[in-house]
């Protein structure tokens, strides 16, 4: 468990991956704002055992926090994250400063139509713009990749995507598991915020959501009735604040008539818990067949969280 290189700028960076490159080895990369959890620990991990050179990004991107949101009291803790990039066998952290990253105010963006209508990119105005051009920036930096995200944030993953393949960007997005503590709560960097009380709250979203999930193991497929048994599930959980509970399709995440066979579909919310607002999902398909595949995510030790 040797320490990563700790790197602030783009130049350091690019000559790091482009010499491994060059050496014939392959770059694996995990952007993250930070604070380090098991979450993405297991993109790390992943990261780890498909590619030769690892790099982490840890930067709190100032364009994807809106007016109002968290970006002041957002939590950081540099040392305990260089710990946790050691013990996953990191080679390379980049850790830049705003004005590395943004030396001016940017005049370009990249924004992604039509999936960010809704879900976050509605709650959210210009987050999935701030997410887009700063992902595109650090993919230009570290260049051709394997690039890997969490299932929890669902629409930025689909965003992401779009992206790369829209502007043939040379990087392979890897999408990953959610990660969830015991009772099923998505771990997130801003469960910090959420005192002893929200804490066992919280524990609603991912209910509600298996709650879903089950419904549709049972055989129920109007989306619409499913939509709505989510929000009254929700609205009926004591010291949650529902900001949207959705089931759509997640091709285009746009609601469609009755679930679709063979088709994917997320069960998607986000609420107020105490001082945090919090996000969480599951996918569902039905098979041809009629039968049902759930994805709920994994518990630390990887094994699939089935909520019972
Ligand atoms: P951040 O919230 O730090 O998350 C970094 C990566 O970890 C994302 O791909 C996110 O989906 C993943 N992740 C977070 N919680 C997870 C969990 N419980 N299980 C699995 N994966 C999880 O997402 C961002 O940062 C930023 O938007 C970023 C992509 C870095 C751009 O600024």
């Amino acid at each position: 468990m040797s320490a990563p290189r700790i790197v602030t700028t783009a130049a350091e960076l690019r000559a790091a991956t482009e010499g491994a490159r060059s050496g014939g080895r392959t770059v694996g990369f995990v952007p993250t704002m930070g604070f380090l959890h098991e979450g993405h620990r297991a993109l790390m991990a992943a990261a780890r055992a498909d590619c030769d050179l690892v790099v982490v990004s840890i930067f709190v991107n100032p364009l994807q926090f809106g007016a109002g949101e968290d970006l002041a009291g957002y939590p950081r803790d540099l040392e305990r994250d260089l710990a946790a990039c050691a013990a996953e066998g990191v080679d390379l952290v980049l850790h830049p400063s705003v004005e590395e990253m943004y030396p001016r105010p940017m005049v370009t963006t990249v924004t992604v139509a039509g999936i960010t209508e809704r879900l976050c990119g509605a709650s959210r105005p210009g987050h999935f713009a701030g997410v887009a051009t700063v992902v595109a920036k650090l993919f230009n930096i570290v260049g051709p990749c394997r690039a890997y995200f969490g299932k929890k944030d669902y629409q930025q993953v689909a965003v992401v995507r779009a992206m790369v393949e829209d502007l043939a960007i040379p990087v392979e997005v890897v999408a990953r598991p959610t990660v969830r503590e015991d009772d099923g709560l998505a771990r997130s960097s801003r469960n910090t915020y959420l005192d002893e009380a929200a804490r066992r709250d919280a524990v609603a979203l991912s209910r509600a959501i298996r709650a879903t999930t089950e419904a549709v193991r049972g055989g129920r497929r109007d989306r619409a009735e499913l939509e709505r048994d989510l929000e009254v599930a929700l609205d009926a959980a004591p010291g949650v604040v529902r900001e949207y509970a959705e089931v759509l399709r997640g091709r285009d995440l746009v609601p469609t008539g009755t679930i679709e066979v063979g088709e994917e579909y997320v069960v998607a919310v986000a609420a107020r818990v105490g001082a945090a607002r919090l996000i969480d999902n599951a996918t569902f398909t039905v098979a041809p067949g009629g039968a049902v595949h759930v994805d709920l995510g994994v518990l630390g030790d990887g094994r699939a969280f089935d909520g019972a």
